[in-house]
């Protein structure tokens, strides 16, 4: 028996309605609505023999297991998870194509296969004979890495009973399909559905499953939204086409911090972990010129030293130009208001560009106060001190408010060679301890620029 009907699907965030309609309630974009035909042949379920249902235990009675995480033997990637592959975890791996995700995974299986870890690669994308050659130039091929090109979903599940893995890649979720269903591979019901089965089989069987999943612009492809609140763990790769960086930011973790990042370099030869990213990121920082300024931001649990570029040029504009990279556009615009009103920079008729350098993404507010020295650096045209490193909130009033964990952001900064530090005053106590460094707690925005661009 098959009940068909049709089902109207929200392309960017996978709301669904019964009828189509111009606005998506659920994420407020027009014109995304597609239809799907949406039917399910009944009685054609696997576990259709209900188990009887276990009955609820107090908590304090429930044996806590200390599960032992998998360490991959990519330091980053481990980082990144939060310290190794949870068992019968689920983690989307997201990014643009071509950024790497591919490579990621095959080096990943290879660094667990030669551990002794069984594992499971299932391509819908390419085919064994293309991902042997890929991995030979990885040096990423040991027995222990079984292959299956395969897209139907029933056929990757009895893989999955069939070789018990330890753990399963599905290289990508887009192009597996349920024959079950009559949507077409990538639809959002298919990669729904085909995701649960999968979500299903990992916790049953104990497996810890990858499944990449594409993102585009204009959404095309069931956009991997829907899928984050299914899985345990997202992780994005990021980078520039261009440039030979990629970063793997956590964006949900439910096993660890969801604010770690791991940092990598694509090369001939596949991927290589940056053992260290601040130095990567500050070393090529050009020597004082004015608008550069390096901010420390921590990600997850490690400071990063990243540098802040700005460029302020005269506008001809009527209303001037703002652009960010890597920078809440607001969070500019905010800094630039309090720059204009608290430390009298007469910023309105002039363009400003804020980049954060080495396609890092900083979003804690402790790098406020290296933002406005930046923007204030290149207006006036000074450099700041080349080797000064600034540390604080900015407030709405000018105040440089604390931010946490100053001793370890100085710590990293010193090590680095930077030797002179603006912090919050009140974290000047603490912050007393750090031998041999030059320490300027400074309470208002005003005055740290004054101190460091002089008058
Ligand atoms: P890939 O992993 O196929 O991307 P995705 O799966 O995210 O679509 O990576 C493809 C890109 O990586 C391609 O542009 C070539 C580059 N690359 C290298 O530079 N070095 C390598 O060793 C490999 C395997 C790929
Ligand atoms: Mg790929």
């Amino acid at each position: 028996m098959v009940k068909a009907s049709s089902v109207f699907f929200c392309r960017e965030c996978g709301y669904e309605s019964p009828r189509w309609m111009g606005k998506c309630p659920g994420c407020l974009a027009w014109n995304t609505f597609v239809e799907e035909r949406y039917s399910k042949k009944e009685g054609k379920y696997r576990d259709s023999k209900k188990k009887a249902p276990g009955a609820p235990r107090p908590i304090t009675e429930v044996k806590a297991e200390q599960a032992d995480r998998l360490p991959t033997g990519i330091g980053e990637f481990d980082r990144t998870l939060g310290g190794g592959i949870m068992p019968a975890s689920v983690v989307l791996l997201t990014g643009d194509p071509g950024i790497g995700k591919s490579t990621l995974l095959l080096q990943v299986s290879a660094g667990l296969a030669r551990q002794g870890h069984p594992l499971l690669y299932i391509s819908g994308e390419e085919s064994a004979y293309q991902i042997k050659l890929r991995g030979e130039r990885l040096k990423a091929c040991h027995p222990n890495m079984l292959l299956a090109p395969e897209t139907d979903l029933s056929l990757v599940q009895e893989h999955m009973a069939k070789a018990r893995p330890r753990v399963v890649v599905v290289d990508s979720v887009q192009t597996i399909y349920d024959p079950n269903l009559t949507s077409s591979a990538g639809s959002i019901s298919q990669v729904r559905e085909c995701t649960a089965a999968l979500i299903k089989a990992a916790k049953e069987q104990g497996m810890a499953v990858f499944l990449v999943g594409h993102v585009t612009k204009e959404g095309l492809i069931a956009g991997p939204k829907v899928l984050e609140h299914m899985v345990d763990c997202v992780i994005s790769f990021e980078g520039e086409r261009h440039h030979s960086y990629r970063i793997l930011r956590t964006i949900k973790n439910r096993f660890g911090s969801a604010s770690e990042i791991g940092v990598f370099t694509m090369q001939e030869e596949g991927l290589k972990e940056v053992d260290n990213p601040s130095e990567y990121f500050v070393t090529q920082r050009p020597a004082a010129t004015a608008g550069s300024v390096v901010v420390a931001s921590m990600e997850g649990t490690r400071p990063l030293l990243v540098e802040v570029q700005s460029l302020v040029t005269h506008s001809r504009l009527p209303a001037p130009r703002r652009m960010a990279t890597g920078l809440d556009y607001n969070r500019v615009a905010l800094i630039l208001a309090v720059l204009e009103k608290r430390a009298g920079l007469y910023l309105q008729d002039h363009d400003a560009f804020v980049k954060v350098v080495g396609g890092v993404r900083l979003e804690e507010p402790a790098v406020d106060l290296g933002l406005a020295v930046s923007l204030a650096s290149s207006f006036k045209n000074r450099p700041a001190g080349g080797r000064d490193l600034f540390i604080g909130e900015v407030g709405l009033t000018g105040e440089i408010r604390t931010v946490n964990r100053v001793l370890e952001r100085i710590r990293e900064g010193a090590r680095l060679g930077f030797n002179r530090f603006f912090i919050p005053a009140p974290t000047a106590d603490k912050a007393k301890v750090m031998k041999g460094v030059n320490l300027v707690p400074v309470t208002t925005l005003e005055e740290a620029l004054e101190i460091c661009l002089g008058r």
